[in-house]
């Protein structure tokens, strides 16, 4: 294989740009000549592209998002689309491709392997909800980006002895507000994979007042009451309902921050530097090995391959011991 391409695709995620790096730098390593695709699967089809060097992916290991941009881009799902982007790869003569991005990319990665290029995913979304990885790259820093916020939430919360209730983003899932949650020591974790009991919410507000806690911090995932819509509006939003029940019901002073995009941003953690970095390298690695419909893990501390659908046919799942952790914790 003589010719990669990398691409980011979906929602962006911190470390995207450790990844795009070690792809590069590992494949011109090992006398390969690499392509970046701009816009996701946008670009694929109206052809920007670029050729990557040693010097395109420098000073970027410790930036937030992707320097190769991204979208969402509904013409990849059409016969015309893919077409199109096919002549694109063909007239470059790119062999391979590395996909960085969630489930949705992924099957836009599937479609490219049947059409004969040999593809390897990098699973990335802050959401951490896509199946056959334990870690996807970009969680690690959104939990950290959004326990920072908490934790200087809690502080006025303790001055002014009020309720905040926080969401998080997770679009489905709730692994943001649950390891946020549990590591900022919120009194409930409300996530879509648990039926909601906003009494509970209620009696852990009035128990840490009869016991001389003013404040407390409730910590709700975006989409605890179904699919969250990008642009919805305050009103709509799943802090809103659950703030506003429980101001009712406590009479306590209560607020609402909704975390939101903040949480994609910002510079990789350490950990999503080096997981960026290492699946980078492993992608290329694998695609010189002559692999293709793969995606790559992380599962019990070490990189794994396994084929590209199980990114797309399963779902990363939740360990709910953590949650009654949190749960025991706070009524103690
Ligand atoms: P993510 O990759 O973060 O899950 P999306 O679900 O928005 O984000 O998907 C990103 C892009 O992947 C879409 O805009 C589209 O171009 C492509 N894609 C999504 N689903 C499919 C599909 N079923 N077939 C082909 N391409 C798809
Ligand atoms: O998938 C990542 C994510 O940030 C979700 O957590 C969120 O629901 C969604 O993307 C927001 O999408 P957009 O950036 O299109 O508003």
């Amino acid at each position: 294989m003589k010719r990669i391409a990398v691409i980011t695709s979906g929602g962006d995620a911190p470390g995207m740009n450790a990844a795009i790096r070690a792809v590069t730098l590992k494949a011109l390593n090992a006398g390969c000549q690499v392509f970046g695709v701009k816009k996701g699967y946008q670009g694929l089809i109206t052809g920007e592209i670029v050729e990557l060097n040693s010097y395109a992916v420098s000073e970027i290991l410790h930036r937030g998002g992707t320097i190769l941009f991204s979208t969402r881009c509904p013409e990849f799902k059409e016969e015309q689309g893919m077409k199109k982007a096919k002549e694109q790869l063909e007239q470059l003569g790119v062999e391979g491709l590395v996909v960085i991005g969630g489930d949705g990319s992924f099957r836009g990665a599937l479609d490219l392997s049947k059409m004969g290029f040999a593809v390897v995913g990098i699973p990335a979304t802050i959401d951490n909800d896509i199946g056959g990885t334990e870690l996807s790259l970009g969680f690690d820093t959104a939990v950290n980006t959004a326990l920072d916020a908490i934790n200087k939430i809690r502080d006025t919360a303790i001055s002014h002895e009020r309720v905040y209730v926080i969401e998080v983003m997770g679009r489905n899932a709730g692994f943001i507000a649950l390891y946020a949650g549990l590591a900022g020591a919120a009194a409930a974790i409300l996530i879509p994979e648990v039926e909601t009991d906003l009494e509970e919410v209620v009696f852990r507000v009035k128990n840490a007042t009869a016991k001389g806690r003013g404040h407390s911090i409730v910590v709700v995932a975006e989409g605890l009451f179904g699919n969250p819509m990008s642009g919805r509006t305050t009103a709509e939003s799943s802090a809103f309902k659950v703030g506003n029940y429980v101001m009712k019901k406590t009479g306590k002073d209560t607020r609402i921050t909704i975390l939101g995009h903040l949480q994609r941003g910002g510079s990789p953690s350490a950990t999503a530097r080096i997981l960026g970095t290492r699946f980078g390298a492993k992608a290329v690695e694998e695609l010189l090995n002559g692999a293709s419909e793969k995606m790559l893990g992380w599962n019990k501390n070490e990189i794994t391959v396994t084929p590209l659908q199980e990114g797309i046919a399963k779902r990363n799942v939740l360990d709910l011991s953590l949650l009654s952790l949190a749960d025991l914790l706070a009524v103690t």
